[in-house]
């Protein structure tokens, strides 16, 4: 028996040496200024809803070549679906689905012996594996943070066939986990590339502006291999800006420039410069903007100035067409109409969103805040949930951390004090801050309550001592009834702190008017006075720097079951899943413009 026992545990710890090598890598930087080809299109599609395609080996893709050979699987002839997008909004039949889909598709490559390759996916969620020409060659879990495996060996010149198993199943351990206000959108939900770069290429780079120094550009650029001594050349050429430098034995070189003419970026002047960075072999660049942000007190300094957040949040969903968005016209959208509500900010809730919002909303001039999603009932308690959550984070990070715009980092929202919860979050900031020292960490609890002997809201959650901003969502008029008339609301919340309103609203079905006091209306009238009264109370709240109401679209969610009313859509959009505009979106315009 105890010799069973040994080689059942050699034999699992072997499995475990194999696939932890298929762990997908964190991927390059900028790829999307990278030589790359695009695998965007209709891919062919198997729906696997017993999960029995991994162990008959669909991913070899087989064809009958004898009289006796039999298989009872073919990818081509049959579904396909768009690449990138959600499989969801792509058949009245997968509007629900939750489970496995196969995609598959062939590509040919140039090989060059000079050059490697590497498949990039932007997005798979929620988890997949990856199989080419008949080997699983990486696995990713998270559904919003982008991924890549090097194929410069296990690809062909011709008819290499990729497979992808997708899983959108809800677990317990998973990142979100098991119920979550928005919609379970499965798939390959954003773009595929074949990226070609040199054997030694610039493999990552973080370029921002000092801390504290407006004069102080700090640079670090990372090739590809630990080689030391290869040349590396970091030029800014607006500013003049160029050094040359040897790589240390690690691949790495990190340096300082000085310049008394770099023109900072902010929401009302979002100026972005040309960052080139080159080697023997490979060069890149992008837009690359340069601000300070900083707490003082109760108070958040952008270039020096003290800020109040003009924010919103939206979900990555294109109402219209029930789908996420994935396009840099889904990305002009959304923003453009978070731009005429008179936004300076935009809370991307509540997972890290497509490179092309991202990108588009630096280049428009919104600060961001960037989250993974810690949304309610997470499993703070399981190790590896919390190792998940570090990675999910580093991804976002590692992703995003030359987007100036990027201000805040969200490490939570709407979590239960516990050590276990305390614990998981200190992860999450170490994990952020191993890359990245600048950025203000946030999070958003739902923690305040009305103390009656006081007549005060108050907060009691120690942990946000640990945090730069303090975050509250707050429902009054919604979830919670007012306990005090708005203009005599007491807020003795985060004092010495930054405090922001990460959410407020209620739901209103755009053109259902009257009834503005009462609640189960769902009338736009009454949604307005919830807007007002809350827009009343903030003047009340003294160290109040900024507001995000939430949300700007109505978006879908699988717990909305008011028939009339919701139909399985959130109704707290200002704007309504049509694109109208409700009355509180001219209440909120008003105060933004007049802040
Ligand atoms: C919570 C949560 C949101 C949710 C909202 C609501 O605050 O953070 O994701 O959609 O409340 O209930 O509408």
């Amino acid at each position: 028996m105890i010799k069973l026992i040994n080689l059942s545990l050699i034999l699992s710890l072997f499995f475990s040496l194999i696939t932890s090598n298929l762990v997908a890598q964190q991927n390059m930087a900028n790829v999307y200024g990278r030589r790359a080809q695009s695998l965007n299109g209709k891919w062919d599609a198997i729906v696997d809803l017993y999960d029995q395609g991994r162990k008959n080996q669909i991913y070899l893709n087989k064809k009958a070549e004898s009289k006796t050979d039999f298989y009872e699987y073919a990818f081509e002839n049959g579904l396909r679906l768009n690449v990138p997008s959600d499989w969801n909004s792509q058949m009245p039949e997968l509007k629900y689905y939750e489970g496995t889909i196969w995609y598959g598709r062939k590509f040919d490559v140039v090989k060059e012996n000079n050059k490697r390759l590497f498949l990039y996916f932007a997005a798979v969620s929620y988890r997949c594996r990856i199989y080419l020409n008949g080997q699983e060659i990486a696995q990713h879990e998270g559904g919003f943070t982008p991924f890549q495996i090097e194929i410069t060996d296990a690809a062909k010149e011709n008819d290499n066939f990729l497979a992808v198993e997708v899983n959108n199943s809800r677990q317990v351990d998973a990142i979100p986990a098991m119920a979550f206000d928005w919609w379970n959108y499965g798939g390959i939900t954003r773009d595929v590339f074949l990226v070609s770069t040199p054997k030694v290429f610039i493999d990552d780079y973080f370029v921002q502006l000092d801390k504290t120094k407006a004069d102080k550009i700090n640079a670090k650029v990372k090739l590809s291999e630990t080689m030391a001594n290869s040349s590396v050349t970091i030029e800014i050429p607006e500013l003049q800006l160029k050094q040359t430098l040897k790589t240390d034995a690690q691949g790495e070189v990190k340096t300082s420039f000085l310049s008394r003419k770099i023109k900072r970026w902010s929401p009302t002047s979002p100026k972005l410069y040309n960052v080139k960075i080159s080697t023997r072999d490979d060069q890149i660049e992008e837009e690359i903007g340069f601000r300070n942000i900083w707490v003082k007190g109760e108070d958040i300094f952008l270039n020096g100035e003290a800020i109040f957040l003009k924010s919103i949040s939206f979900h990555e969903e294109i109402p219209q067409r029930r789908g996420r968005a994935f396009s840099q016209a889904d990305a002009v959208m959304l923003l453009s109409e978070a731009k005429a509500l008179g936004c300076n900010m935009i809370r991307l809730a509540h997972y890290p969103q497509n490179e092309y919002i991202v990108r588009m909303a630096e280049k428009m001039g919104f600060l961001l805040w960037e989250e993974i999603p810690i949304w309610q009932g997470i499993n703070f308690e399981n190790e590896s949930t919390k190792e998940k959550a570090g990675k999910m984070m580093r991804e976002m990070v590692a992703r995003d951390k030359n987007r100036c715009a990027l201000a805040f980092w969200g490490v939570a929202n709407e979590t239960q004090p516990s050590e276990p919860r305390n614990a998981f979050i200190r992860h999450l900031i170490a994990t952020c801050r191993a890359i990245d020292t600048t950025r203000l960490i946030t999070a958003a609890f739902d923690l305040v309550r009305f103390n009656k002997e006081k007549e005060t809201f108050v907060m009691d959650d120690p942990f946000t001592k640990e945090l730069d901003v303090v975050a509250v969502n707050k429902y009054l008029g919604w979830y919670h009834s007012w306990p005090v008339s708005p203009d005599k609301a007491v807020w003795d919340v985060a004092k010495g702190q930054p405090l922001i309103i990460s959410e407020f609203g209620g739901e209103a079905l755009y053109g259902k008017t009257g009834e503005k006091d009462v609640v189960s209306s769902w009338s736009e009238d009454y949604q307005a006075t919830l807007y007002k009264n809350n827009l009343e109370m903030f003047k009340h709240i003294p160290n109040l720097r900024g507001t995000s109401p939430w949300v700007l679209f109505d978006f879908r969610s699988p717990f909305r079951f008011h028939p009339t009313n919701q139909d399985g859509w959130n109704r707290k959009g200002l704007i309504s899943d049509q694109g109208y505009r409700k009355k509180a979106w001219f209440l909120m315009k008003h105060y933004y413009d007049n802040k």
